[in-house]
């Protein structure tokens, strides 16, 4: 049986840190609001000069670098964003040459915020078939380009990163299993006001630009009961239970969310990795950072099993079980 091993992992947050305080100053909300609803209390956002592109190089050079792999051998490149730098080419694509990667193959996958978990789980799948050795994964977004800074319901929440992750064909288990689904009855409650095809009509309330739209408080409650049944379906596949779990790694949309989902498992909020304090929501890159942080400052350890989940616009939802 072919697994697929995580060998390196690498992320990249831009430089400009945005707090709450700041938020106050542009529109009518509170740092005790923000904090409250959401355990935000700043995150990250890019300048002009940077985009998805930039962030996903540098999240991807440091996991190729961590990784200890010739780029040269990496054969598929997989890249979850909503907020590719082009219509096309694909931001993967914009990026293979610039990481040094071969031919391969390389595509971006849309699945919003379960981006990352879409992009991993076709990933494991290559390497499972035999039909691709070392595999380069990332997640990056900058949502602050389809924020309406001016809207506190949906400004105050999302924000800028990238995280990737490289695997590698191994005999032991790596990644156990991957989850995906979608649900499309859902377009209504998170969903962007334009698109190429739609047409740009919409856009001149922001800037110029397409904006999320969403309505928080009944995505919060499907995000809930959704990604309580992805778990069950994910420990239950491996014959698992949730004490044996060492870590969560959640998508980081909102603490309260990501404490509910600690508590379904049972599990010690010291056992969780939380980001979204000092990163926001990042959608696609958010589980990615995650990762990168706790395997870096030593928390996670090799032969701990991992739950990574996510929850997103689609609505789309993802899980993984890994170990480490
Ligand atoms: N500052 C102050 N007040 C605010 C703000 C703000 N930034 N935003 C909303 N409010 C007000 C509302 O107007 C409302 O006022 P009212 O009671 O007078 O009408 C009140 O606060 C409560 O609003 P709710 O929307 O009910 O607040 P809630 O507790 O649900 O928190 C939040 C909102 C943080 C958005 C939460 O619902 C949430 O996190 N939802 C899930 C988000 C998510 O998981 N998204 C999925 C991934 S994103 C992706 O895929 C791109």
């Amino acid at each position: 049986m072919i697994y697929s091993k995580i060998i390196g992992t690498g992320s990249c947050l831009p430089d400009k840190i945005v707090t709450n305080h700041d938020l106050e100053k542009m529109m009518d909300t509170s740092d005790q609001w923000i904090r409250e609803r959401t355990g935000i209390r700043e995150r990250r956002v890019v300048e002009d000069n940077e985009t998805t592109g930039t962030l996903a190089e540098q999240a991807c050079l440091r996991a190729i670098e961590s990784a200890g792999v010739d780029p040269a051998e990496i054969d598929l490149f997989v890249m979850g964003t909503t907020t590719p730098d082009l219509v096309f080419p694909s931001t993967a694509c914009l990026l293979q040459k610039k990481l040094g990667l071969p031919d391969c193959g390389a595509m971006d996958i849309n699945a919003a915020c379960s981006g990352f978990m879409y992009a991993l789980s076709v990933a494991d799948k290559f390497v499972r078939t035999g039909d691709a050795k070392k595999v380069l994964v990332c997640g990056a977004e900058t949502l602050s380009k389809i924020t309406n800074w001016n809207k506190r319901d949906t400004a105050v929440l999302f924000a800028d990163g990238a995280g990737a992750l490289v695997l590698e064909a191994s005999e032991e288990p790596g990644i156990l299993s991957t989850h995906i689904h979608a649900n499309g009855d859902y377009v209504d409650l998170l969903t962007t006001n334009a698109g190429v095809s739609v047409g740009w009509e919409a856009v001149s309330e922001n800037d110029g630009k397409p904006e999320i739209q969403m309505r928080g408080n009944e995505v919060f409650k499907v995000a809930v009961r959704t990604l309580g049944r992805i778990v069950e379906e994910t420990l239950g596949a491996n014959d698992l239970q949730k004490s044996d779990l060492d870590w969560l790694i959640p998508h980081q949309a909102n603490l309260r969310i990501i404490t509910a989902m600690a508590k379904k498992l049972e599990m010690d909020m010291d056992h969780v990795v939380v980001t979204v304090d000092r990163h926001g929501n990042t959608s696609a890159a958010s589980v990615p950072l995650a990762l990168d942080e706790a395997v870096r400052d030593g928390r996670i350890k090799r032969g701990d099993l991992l739950l990574l989940e996510a929850f997103g616009g689609g609505f789309t939802w993802g899980s993984a079980l890994i170990r480490y």
